[in-house]
């Protein structure tokens, strides 16, 4: 017989056939109702056992997490909850789990210890929402950007530069450390290693997107991205995904338009696409948020915030008109940054853009024009040659959910730039040369996906959106 998923079944009008599924047992009670759940959904499936005709060895291994198949009628259900049920005619256990042993208890577990067995955290209903959500909006990337003519480029994992010129980059090498052959003066002879170079993991794919976009005309990348910074916060890992537009003839108004659209698209999608797990992500939120003392309680539903984003629009603000905001700020009088805001020039802390977002402006921000000072070295040079193309996307209770910019696609000045923050040209020979043959303005961002998901799921912990977590002293599993 063919198996159905539980998905299928929960919406079936099939009532009185013959089904057969293959899940997980959620719960069992009074040695008669199995919840089952195959990860099709969020929702688990009623099988009603005929125990008096179930042997006493079966039954025995019927516990919490073992995989079994289940073969029975589907009947409307007599009790509370659900519309429909199996009245099983056979089950078969396909693996036992020894509930002495098996950690997932259907208990309340806190997020921490899940995060330890991330290996067996997904079996929860938390989890298995959130990452059925993630797998969602990794599909509605791609669909957007496909359907808006752009082509999917893969930039290379290894790579010997660094686009972000912040130098928190992972090695990549064959050579064993205390062998590496050295040069004359003492340090290692990287010319010997596998890549006659030195490579690292990448940072970002925008560099080579930028090449790409300059034939292809709009690109996207989308995929895992490295950095070894020791930020030990609930929005940075080292290693995530990130989704890079890179467009040709797109200016920095073009740029904001694409990461507004985008995003809202995204969210729109999980908002019809998955609505059994949203909803249930946002009763898990309002359950997190009673815990919190009432001032610090958000005033929106998950549902109503990603609403809200979907619904308005973004508020753009140029970087000196947020130091204005900002210096006359209550926080900031009152000395309660922590980094207080005294002069135009300052890098923004995510205490800063925070306060915009959800104090000042109560929705998205679209900060543009930054001091040249405090960024990447690629972002075109304004007239007043102290500010920056770059834009940031803040959300509330992330902070910085977008990072991007018009590019410098002036020769002269990107290799003035390079010069003057000490780069060797020679490394972006490749790079330069987009400039020389046919360059053209062109602009592009880069969305951390992990921050996307932690907003759409309501997560407060990056940690939590991605399955297996990779942070400073932590790659487990
Ligand atoms: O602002 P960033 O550093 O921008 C770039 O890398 C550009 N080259 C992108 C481009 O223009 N194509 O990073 C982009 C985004 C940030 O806004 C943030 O959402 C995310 O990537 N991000 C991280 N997410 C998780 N963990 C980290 N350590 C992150 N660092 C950046
Ligand atoms: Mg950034």
């Amino acid at each position: 017989m063919i198996k159905s998923n539980v998905a299928e079944l929960l919406n079936s009008d099939k009532i009185a056939h013959e089904v057969h599924v293959k899940g997980w047992v959620r719960t069992f009670r009074s040695n008669r109702f199995i919840a089952l759940n195959d990860g099709s959904t969020i929702n688990n499936i009623q099988c009603v056992i005929d125990f008096e005709n179930t042997e006493e060895e079966t039954l025995k291994h019927i516990s919490t997490g073992a995989a079994v198949a289940i073969t029975g009628t589907l009947i409307e259900s007599q009790g509370k909850g659900q519309k429909v049920e199996i009245q099983t005619s056979k089950i078969e256990i396909l693996g036992t789990s020894n509930p002495e042993e098996y950690p997932i208890q259907p208990k309340k577990h806190s997020l921490e210890f899940l995060r330890e067995n991330a290996h067996l955290r997904i079996r929860t209903n938390t989890f298995a929402a959130v990452m059925r959500v993630r797998a969602r909006l990794s599909f509605a990337v791609h669909k957007y950007f496909t359907e808006n003519g752009f082509y999917n480029f893969h930039a290379p994992i290894i790579t010997g530069s660094d686009a972000e010129g912040a130098g928190e980059m992972f090695k990549v090498s064959v050579f064993e450390p205390n062998e590496a052959p050295k040069t004359e003066d003492g340090s290692i002879d990287y010319s010997q290693d596998f890549f006659g170079k030195e490579t690292n993991l990448t940072v970002s794919g925008q560099l080579e997107a930028e090449t790409y976009a300059m034939a292809l005309g709009k690109v996207y990348t989308f995929g895992p991205t490295f950095r070894a910074e020791n930020s030990n916060t609930t929005r940075h890992l080292a290693e995530f995904w990130m989704v890079e537009p890179e467009v040709a003839f797109m200016d920095l108004d073009g740029n904001m338009d694409l990461g507004e659209d985008f995003i809202k698209a995204v969210i729109d999608d999980v908002l019809v696409n998955c609505k059994d797990d949203i909803e249930f992500l946002e009763q898990r939120l309002l359950q997190e948020e009673k815990s919190k003392p009432a001032n610090e309680r958000s005033e929106m539903s998950l549902i109503d915030k990603l609403k809200f984003v979907t619904k308005n629009n973004f508020m753009r603000v140029s970087y000196t008109e947020a130091i204005d905001i900002l210096r006359d700020s209550k926080p900031n009088k009152k000395k309660k940054f922590k980094f207080p805001i005294n002069e135009w020039g300052a890098d923004l802390q995510s205490e800063h853009e925070r306060f915009l977002v959800e104090k000042h402006f109560k929705c998205p921000v679209i900060l543009f024009d930054y001091p040249a000072d405090i960024k990447a070295f690629y972002m075109r040079l304004n007239d007043d040659g102290k500010t920056v193309r770059a834009m940031d996307i803040l959300f509330p209770g992330i902070g910085e959910i977008v990072g991007g910019a018009q590019r410098e696609e002036r020769l002269d000045v990107l290799k003035e730039k390079i010069a003057a923050l000490g780069i060797d040209e020679k490394e972006l020979w490749w790079y330069l040369d987009t400039r020389k043959f046919g360059t053209a303005v062109h602009s592009g961002f880069g969305l951390g996906f992990e921050r996307l998901v932690q907003f759409v799921t309501g997560m407060g912990n990056i940690r939590d959106v991605i399955p297996f977590p990779r942070t400073p002293q932590n790659a487990d599993f």
